[in-house]
């Protein structure tokens, strides 16, 4: 019984992370892992600009590597496995990690295997929560995806609802930088909405009434950007805490009532939250009440797991290899792959 060591590599956007994950009674535990991120260079710019995030991915990988091989005390010829992530992501810079990963694999002969960014959010869950009960539903909600996902078995699944248009993450980043209040949108918005009224300005809840599992926010986001204009062509001021708050709780409940009707028609044992819009806090502790009052359990991913990191992508690895996947080396990266 020879230990497990899975080198994991994350390039999916603008974080180069790196981990190495081994097995502890059945389940993933990290060894060692690091996240650089790359907020810094993208930030006068609004947004991530995919050409400077595949650079900065190159330069990082390889001392990123070593060094997270060198603190989990592993050398190269013990891993028993390298994974990386295949997509949805920014095309140059996943295949940064893409490369590495399958490079490693190829001259130390082990498996590899091609992970799905989602399904990483989801399996963060799993590297702090034992005993995570089965069915549940999952709502990861990221700046590229918002997605209601019912998992009858651990890696059976089926997607009961997702966004029609903008991801709840990308509502948050583009009301910010309307706002002017930075980037990422998410930590900003909720940092100004401690200071405001969540009452003062009615917004839209879209798709609340309807029968259905899926989201939108496009509507949200223009009757903000709607309201701005109108204040101002009457000359008032904007308050921006005011605003920000409201439209943090226009976001969360509009989550909130398509998870509801999933928990009643599906009638599942736990919720998970995963994605970088779970580390906003209103979001966490409207989802404690929702699953209070339905008895079921919720788990959340910690806040520094809820963003991009590589941990995450070897704990998805973890349970796919422990189901005997692996991928050939002729694999090749997708910007746009679905759950
Ligand atoms: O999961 P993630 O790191 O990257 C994607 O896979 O997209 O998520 C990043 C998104 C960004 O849109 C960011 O604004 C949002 O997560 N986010 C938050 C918070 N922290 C990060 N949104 C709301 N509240 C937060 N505290
Ligand atoms: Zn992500």
């Amino acid at each position: 019984n020879e230990a497990e060591f899975i080198l994991a590599l994350e390039t999916s956007c603008d974080e180069t992370s790196a981990a190495v994950i081994t097995s502890r009674d059945g389940r993933p535990e990290i060894i060692s892992h690091e996240v650089a991120s790359q907020i810094e260079a993208h930030q006068k710019f609004g947004g991530v600009v995919p050409e400077i995030a595949s650079r900065r991915h190159l330069e990082l990988i390889r001392p990123m590597i070593d060094s997270t091989l060198e603190q989990a005390g592993v050398d190269s010829t013990q891993l028993t496995a390298t994974a990386a992530t295949r997509g949805p992501g920014l095309v140059g810079a996943l295949l940064v990690g893409f490369a590495a990963g399958k490079a490693l694999a190829y001259a130390e002969k082990i498996p590899f295997l091609g992970v799905n960014h989602i399904a990483g959010h989801i399996f963060a869950n799993f590297l702090v929560h034992e005993d995570i009960e089965l069915p549940f539903l999952c709502l990861t909600v990221s700046g590229g995806h918002t997605d209601l996902i019912y998992f009858s078995r651990m890696i059976e699944y089926e997607i009961l609802g997702r966004t029609r248009d903008d991801a709840a993450g990308e509502a948050f980043d583009k009301i910010s930088r309307r706002l002017e209040l930075g980037y990422p949108g998410g930590p900003a918005i909720e940092k100004k909405a401690r200071e405001g009224n969540p009452n003062a300005v009615e917004l839209p809840r879209a798709l609340s009434e309807s029968e259905t599992y899926d989201f939108s926010f496009s509507g949200l986001k223009t009757a903000v950007i709607n309201y701005i204009h109108n204040q101002q062509q009457k000359g008032n001021e904007i308050d921006t805490a005011d605003l920000s708050a409201s439209f943090q709780r226009a976001v969360i409940e509009s989550l909130l009532p398509q998870v509801e009707r999933a928990i009643k028609n599906f009638e599942p044992e736990a919720l998970l939250l995963a994605g970088g819009v779970s580390a906003n806090s209103l979001l966490r502790s409207r989802f404690e009440s929702l699953t209070e009052k339905h008895e079921l359990s919720l788990y959340l991913p910690p806040l520094d797991l809820c963003t991009d990191n590589a941990a995450m992508i070897g704990a998805a690895a973890y349970y796919q290899l422990a189901a005997g996947h692996s991928h050939d080396l002729g694999l090749d990266v997708r910007a746009n792959l679905s759950l």
